[in-house]
């Protein structure tokens, strides 16, 4: 489970060392906005070397490539499959087929270049486009490849016109709630992971905990990240909090001990199945924590 994905600029070192050693759960090499035009060849040699130097093993790192309209993508993927990342990003998706043209790419790469069929993972942006929200059910069909849904509002808003994606208090106008929830449970659907949009005023921690609180709430595992402040406050945020772990053992305990029973009660409060499974997915997030950060 990848709680913090922290996107660090394919033309800076200096970042993506940064990046690397912050905590985040995965580092995401950036060759598409963060990079100018003039600047991405050079950023494919120095993001394709940085992941052969072997960064850091607690850490997945994708790379994001750019779209599959730019011209460019093609020369990304081949710069960076021989160094095997855990995953591409791919910006502006419109639909699963664009996963699979990159996906056809990837399984030629990895073969000429002796890596497992199938091994490098794609996550898609897959809502950058207003096409792409009127796909986002079909990621559920096994899509290969898929590790994740995000979404973007910066994009969509430029592809719509949209004069603003927040209101005055910060938060997402309509138009974006209804694609935040949508992607959700695309994900959910899809059975990845569902990661929550970066937010941009990266200074505001005290805000990003509310936002990270609220998407842990829906059902989000994990959200973008643009500044290393912002790792720390998410990471906490998608973790389970000592009295949710305790919470989950005794309502696993509690089925254990009645195991006919559907509903039982539990400090005076009804639980039943879908309790369990909260429980269980509960102490499934902590194990996957302890074993990419050793015991915490
Ligand atoms: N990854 C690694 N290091 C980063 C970083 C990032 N994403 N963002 C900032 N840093 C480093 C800075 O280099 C600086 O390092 P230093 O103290 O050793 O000099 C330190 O963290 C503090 O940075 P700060 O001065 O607060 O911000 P900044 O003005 O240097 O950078 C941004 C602001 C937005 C340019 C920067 O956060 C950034 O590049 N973010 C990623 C952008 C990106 O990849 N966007 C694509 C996805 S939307
Ligand atoms: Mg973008």
């Amino acid at each position: 489970m990848m709680r913090s994905l922290l996107f660090a600029p394919g033309d800076s070192d200096k970042k993506m060392q940064k990046a690397s050693a912050i905590g985040a759960d995965c580092v995401i090499l950036d060759l598409e906005d963060s990079v100018a035009a003039a600047r991405k060849p050079v950023a494919r040699g120095m993001v394709r070397e940085f992941l052969q130097s072997a960064p850091n093993p607690a850490v997945e790192f994708y790379v994001r490539v750019n779209p599959l309209d730019s011209g460019l993508i093609l020369d990304d993927i081949a710069a960076i499959v021989p160094a095997a990342p855990t995953g591409i990003v791919l910006p502006k998706a419109n639909s699963p087929q664009d996963l699979l043209a990159v996906a056809h790419f990837i399984d030629v790469l990895e073969a000429e270049h002796g890596l497992p069929a199938g091994q490098i993972k794609i996550l898609p942006v897959a809502t950058e486009t207003a096409a792409a929200v009127f796909s986002l059910g079909e990621y559920r069909h096994n899509v290969p490849r898929l590790s994740g849904l995000t979404w973007g509002a910066e994009d969509l808003g430029a592809a719509v016109g949209a004069s603003a994606n927040v209101d005055a208090n910060k938060e997402w106008t309509q138009p974006y709630l209804l694609v935040r929830s949508l992607c959700l449970f695309a994900a959910h659907a899809a059975s990845v992971q569902a990661i929550d949009t970066v937010m941009a005023d990266f200074r505001d921690l005290e805000y990003l905990e509310v936002v990270c609180n609220e998407a842990r709430r829906d059902g989000f595992t994990g959200k973008i990240c643009i500044h290393p402040a912002q790792v720390e406050v998410t990471n906490k945020a998608f973790s389970p909090s000592p009295a949710e772990l305790e919470h989950a053992h005794a309502v696993i305990d509690l089925f254990a001990r009645n195991p006919d029973a559907g509903t039982l009660q539990l400090d005076g409060k009804m639980v039943d199945r879908p309790h369990l499974t909260q429980a269980e997915r509960i102490i499934a997030l902590a194990k996957s924590i302890e074993a990419r950060h050793g015991a915490a």
